[in-house]
């Protein structure tokens, strides 16, 4: 059993980082273990979890296992969880609940629980203290081990625990079943070294540790030789790539090495204001294969917030940042992250940021109240906001931010624009849907054959959250 240790996952040694292309790998018998056995995966999160729980999907086929969407019809169950909040918490605190009873039905039931949740020492404490019935846990650093550690659990019966508080090295043969044909999820650096103090995440993912670009590109040549129209390069902090890496190459360099390889379209997430460089912005204006699409965190609005967050920007130098990108980009979408209630956060603080929404207008925003997460350094700062207020803030932050998206939506109306059409709409089944260069949902008419391809859809009509056109043949 090795249990997650808070004050190692803080640590941020100055050991290389190695490139391992061998770590991953699985013995005949373990092949064999899913033989006649279906599992069922539910990953709660970001991005990154969803790619995660991509790897996972892949290398659970890889031991004969078959995925099935209904948990109640699983051998194995496996939650793929998230941290950032404590809501994501409980959600899976609640799964696990409603899965106890399945397990007492049916012992012979695997369950186990990993993503960021299992990197938590205080979640691991809780799981070996409520859940003992649970099969196994695996955190995000060793999800190569996976073969091998349900391969012990399947064996000894006991609870497999097998969590490692410092990141690893980087392996890179881990497999990849991905959930959509046409756009794809790309790591291009793991971990994160920002600290923000409200953030668990340099916790639950470690330092941070960028993929050597030779990888990324080969990624990239594989998937449009696969008749994939979209790559969506992921990282915490997608601007600090490359800083740790032993050659002087940034994500200027990447982006631009990306955009050579002709992939049709190149989002990328999340940027942090702090390194967005002005190559950059040159860069994405250069190439029409990167989309004019921007994830930029604001957090808050207020200079003594942004300085109690360890943002490392004020709210003149966001502006400034952003007017910048505006100037040289105008028909771009530039989205945020807003926390609301953090600390101490006056009336005052929240009307700064109200106004640096009134003044970027952005296209979208996601708001949050500000939840505790032990182990960062706001977990102990004094919090005295009442929850009705916090509650009043966010209603009134998420009244404006969706006054600017209905407004953003507007200026497409009668427009023609490009559209990745992904597939069927979940609401309107005899509608499609995909998105805009700018990330604008669009529900759409049109014939099923263009599915998976780059079509001018025009717009008809907008909503706060998306858009109805149809297809210009
Ligand atoms: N409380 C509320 N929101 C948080 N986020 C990160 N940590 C917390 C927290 N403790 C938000 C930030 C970040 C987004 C992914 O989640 O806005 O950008
Ligand atoms: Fe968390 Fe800040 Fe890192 Fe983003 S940049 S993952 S908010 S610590």
């Amino acid at each position: 059993m090795i249990i997650p240790n808070l004050e190692k996952a803080r640590k941020r040694s100055k050991d290389p980082v190695l490139i391992k292309e061998h770590d991953y790998n699985v013995n005949s018998e373990e092949k064999r273990l899913g033989i006649g056995k279906k599992y069922f995966i539910k990953t709660y999160g970001c991005q990154m979890n969803e790619h995660d729980g991509e790897n996972i999907k892949a290398i659970l086929e890889d031991l004969s296992f078959e995925q099935t969407n209904q948990y109640t019809d699983a051998d194995l169950i496996l939650l793929n969880t998230c941290s950032i909040r404590e809501n994501a918490h409980n959600k899976a605190f609640g799964m696990l609940g409603r899965i106890k009873h399945l397990k007492q039905q049916n012992p012979g039931l695997i369950v186990g629980l990993c993503g960021c949740m299992a990197q938590e020492e205080i979640v691991v404490k809780e799981i070996l203290e409520k859940y003992k019935w649970l099969d196994l846990v695996f955190g995000t650093h060793n999800i190569h081990r996976l073969p091998q550690i349900l391969a012990e659990s399947m064996r000894s019966k006991h609870q497999e625990i097998e969590v490692m508080s410092v990141e690893g090295d980087i392996i890179e043969n881990i497999p990849v079943k991905r959930d959509s044909k046409y756009k794809a999820w790309i790591n291009i650096m793991y971990g994160c070294d920002k600290f923000c103090t409200y953030c668990i995440v340099p916790y639950t993912r470690g330092k941070q540790r960028s993929r050597h670009p030779k990888y990324i590109l080969e990624e990239v040549q594989d998937l449009i030789k696969d008749g994939y129209q979209e790559v969506t390069l992921l990282g915490q902090n997608v601007n600090a790539y490359g800083k740790d890496l032993s050659i002087s190459y940034g994500m200027e360099n990447l982006l631009e090495d990306v955009a050579k390889t002709g992939v049709k379209r190149i989002r990328f997430v999340t940027s942090h204001p702090w390194d967005f460089t002005d190559r950059m912005i040159e860069v994405i204006k250069e190439y029409k294969n990167i989309m004019p699409y921007i994830h930029l965190p604001l957090q808050s609005g207020s200079d003594r917030i942004l300085k109690l967050m360890g943002r490392r920007y004020t709210k003149e130098e966001y502006l400034t940042l952003f007017y910048k990108i505006k100037k040289a980009l105008p028909y771009s979408a530039i989205t945020t992250d807003i926390i609301v209630g953090f600390p101490g956060e006056t009336e005052e603080d929240f009307l700064e940021t109200l106004d640096v929404v009134k003044k970027c207008k952005f296209d979208s925003a996601f708001t949050f109240i500000f939840s505790k997460r032990v182990g960062t350094p706001a977990y102990k700062m004094k919090d005295i906001i009442s929850v009705e207020e916090k509650n009043q803030r966010l209603q009134k932050l998420n009244h404006l931010v969706n006054q600017y998206s209905r407004l953003a939506n507007e200026q497409y109306l009668g427009k023609t624009v490009p559209v990745l059409i992904e597939g069927y709409s979940e609401k309107n089944p005899t509608c499609l849907m995909g998105y805009t260069d700018t990330m604008k949902l669009v529900n759409v008419v049109g014939n099923a054959k263009y599915i998976g391809q780059i079509v001018n859809v025009k717009i008809e009509d907008v909503k706060t959250w998306s858009m109805d056109g149809k297809i210009i043949e």
